[in-house]
């Protein structure tokens, strides 16, 4: 999704501004550009493709104090230079980045048209441009309170004007946008990613909040003008977080940081004497949390399947009914939003439009809503009554992999703390908190196979197209491999219930349709064997995700993951599939960090 970077300060803006967009890159896009303001007038330079072929296209000798930069993931409009950001108004005084949609564009650019104005791109973005520059407004400030009083829409914007070159102003709502604080400069973001070379001290905008930022410091405001007095807080981020440090993909780095990052997440959180989870921030008292009758679970894609995860861990331990639901779906249909429910907002990024709209929903009908969530400060984090942060640390590669695990073990602690209200014994408790101190050594177990599944993944990689099954537990495992399989490989793959196939799908079972299958050793293990020889009999091919002991000299082909409590096998079950999509990706010579399509957090809807 876009980006935006800004700077002001001491220094030549150009470097920082590069800077900034190269670590947004990740977040996917399609064109990128810069605006400094230098002494003579503004520098406008914009490319479609890589932010490296903006940087190729620079004038060496471009400088400026103040700046800012944009990628840009086309919503209005195709990719072209003329439509990549910053965007100008027709004098070429004042340049506009922005996040969003606005919805009334078309009127805006009708009614200026008329007004004779003439439009140089096809982008919603540029009518504010135009509106700023109309305004008679002696301030900037004023000149884009004005703009924003005739729009409607999502948007993050940061804004520089020839008159006022001492400043940009940005405005929020709904697209994030943080301000980072440094000595005597300051710097504007969309993403923390773009700030941590320079400053750890943030400041996270709120919905209907803009700030003047100046060399000197800066002030937050409402629409109504009023002062927000915002003071700064401190992130804790490195810039090794967001670098590949001799990896050769932040896909395969971050799946290789789940053994430590597991481990940081449940330092502190396990309590022995009473066999629960201690999670502070979900501001729930035990009376409270003894309180709900059902737990609804809102994500969207991966984190969908998480929450169908986490749903079905609630159910077991806690025995209080449960389900999740695709955010982007609940959000429309009008939810009946029960008072004794518990919502679960779960998020990566915190910044899904879906998602957040669904929290808003939730609360605005007077629902509890708690938040799983990875990025500190984020939208979702801080809309929710209260969660848990998840810990994984920054995911830059597209395709989420250690956030999932994290989600899922969340669900588990969580699911413990529901359980330890209820009905779930201490020895219960005990072990499911031993099966959870015993995760970060068996998923460095799984990821010492990597060799082996490499090679199945080249094998899979030739298939057009395949199935991922399983049932119940194995269900979302199944889900969230094909989902992984697909994004990075492009490779159509479905998943489907073992107890489904032979309602339909069987009939696509063929020597050349490939099934993955997850068979743990439980109390359906004789079912999915049921299936995985259904689908034999039609001369598919089968790749068992399983535990030792299941299909031991059976000849079919097997990744044999270490075993835990039945209810936390599901986590152990996913990370091989991680390693299979990224090395099936890898086989096809694909970008494995940038998928075709897809960016990184969905802030449009
Ligand atoms: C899959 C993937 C997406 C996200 C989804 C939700 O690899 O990355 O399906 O899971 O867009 O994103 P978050 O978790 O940031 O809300």
């Amino acid at each position: 999704m876009c980006g935006i970077v800004g700077y002001v300060g001491g220094q030549n803006a150009v470097p920082i501004l590069m800077e900034g967009l190269f670590r947004l890159e990740y977040r996917g896009y399609d064109s990128a550009g810069i605006a400094v303001l230098s002494p003579k007038a503004t520098q406008v330079h914009r490319r479609v493709g890589r932010v490296r072929d903006l940087e190729g296209a620079l004038p060496r000798r471009l400088s400026g104090k103040v700046g800012i930069g944009h990628t840009r993931w086309a919503t209005h409009g195709p990719v072209t230079q003329e439509n990549a950001h910053p965007h100008a108004s027709p004098d070429g005084r004042i340049s506009v980045v922005h996040n969003g949609i606005i919805d009334n564009a078309m009127d805006l650019r009708e009614s200026l048209i008329a007004g004779g104005d003439a439009f140089s791109s096809e982008t919603d973005t540029e009518v504010v441009a135009h509106l700023i520059a109309r305004s008679l407004a002696p301030d900037l400030e004023g000149a884009v309170l004005d703009a924003l009083s005739r729009i409607s829409g999502t948007y993050a914007f940061a804004v520089i004007d020839e008159r006022h070159p001492d400043r940009i102003v940005v405005a929020r709502n709904g697209s994030p946008l943080i301000l980072g604080v440094g000595d005597r400069e300051m710097f504007v973001a969309s993403d923390l990613a773009a700030l941590v070379r320079h400053t750890t001290s943030v400041v996270h905008l709120d919905d209907g909040e803009l700030a003047t930022v100046t060399a000197g410091g800066f002030r937050t405001f409402t629409r109504e003008l009023q002062d927000t007095a915002k003071e700064p807080t401190s992130v804790d981020l490195d810039v090794a977080d967001v670098e590949l440090g001799g990896s050769a993909h932040f896909m395969r780095k971050e799946i290789f940081e789940q053994p430590r990052s597991v481990e940081r997440m449940l330092r502190g959180r396990l309590d022995d004497r009473f066999g629960t989870a201690r999670l502070d921030g979900l501001n729930l008292t035990p009376r409270e949390l003894r309180g709900f009758r059902r737990v609804k679970v809102l994500g969207c894609g991966s984190a969908y399947y998480a929450g169908q995860l986490g749903a079905q861990l609630i159910e077991e331990l806690a025995r209080i009914p449960a389900d999740a639901e695709a955010a982007s779906e609940f959000r429309y249909r009008d939810p009946v939003i029960e008072p004794d429910a518990l919502y679960v907002a779960v998020s990566q990024s915190g910044e899904t439009a879906d998602t957040a709209f669904a929290v808003r929903e939730v609360r605005r009908k007077g629902g509890h809503v708690v938040g799983l969530v990875n990025v500190v400060g984020s939208t979702i984090a801080r809309e929710c009554d209260g969660g848990v942060y998840l810990h994984a640390g920054p995911e830059i590669a597209v395709a989420s992999t250690k956030a999932l695990t994290h989600m899922s073990i969340g669900f588990a602690m969580l699911a413990l703390a529901l359980g330890r209200v209820r009905d779930l014994s201490i020895s219960d408790g005990e072990r499911i908190i031993a099966g959870l101190r015993a995760l970060p050594g068996q998923i460095a177990e799984i990821l010492a196979a990597e060799p082996h599944i490499a090679e199945v993944a080249a094998g899979l990689a030739a298939a057009p197209s395949l199935f991922f099954i399983g049932r119940v537990r194995g269900f979302p495992v199944a889900r969230e491999g094909a989902q992984k399989f697909k994004e990075v490989s492009y490779r159509h793959a479905e998943a489907y219930q073992a107890s489904e196939l032979k309602h339909g799908p069987l009939a696509l079972i063929d020597k050349a349709m490939p099934t993955v299958a997850i068979v743990p050793r439980d109390e359906l293990t004789d079912r999915n064997l049921a299936a995985v020889a259904q689908v034999a009999a039609r001369e598919g091919e089968v790749l068992a995700i399983t535990h030792a002991g299941v299909l031991d000299g059976s000849g079919v082909p097997r990744i044999v993951v270490p075993k835990n409590e039945p209810e936390l096998d599901p986590i152990l079950l996913t990370v091989p599939l991680q390693l299979l999509a990224y090395h099936a990706a890898l086989a096809l010579g694909l970008d494995v960090d940038k998928p075709r399509n897809l960016a990184k957090s969905v802030t449009v809807e």
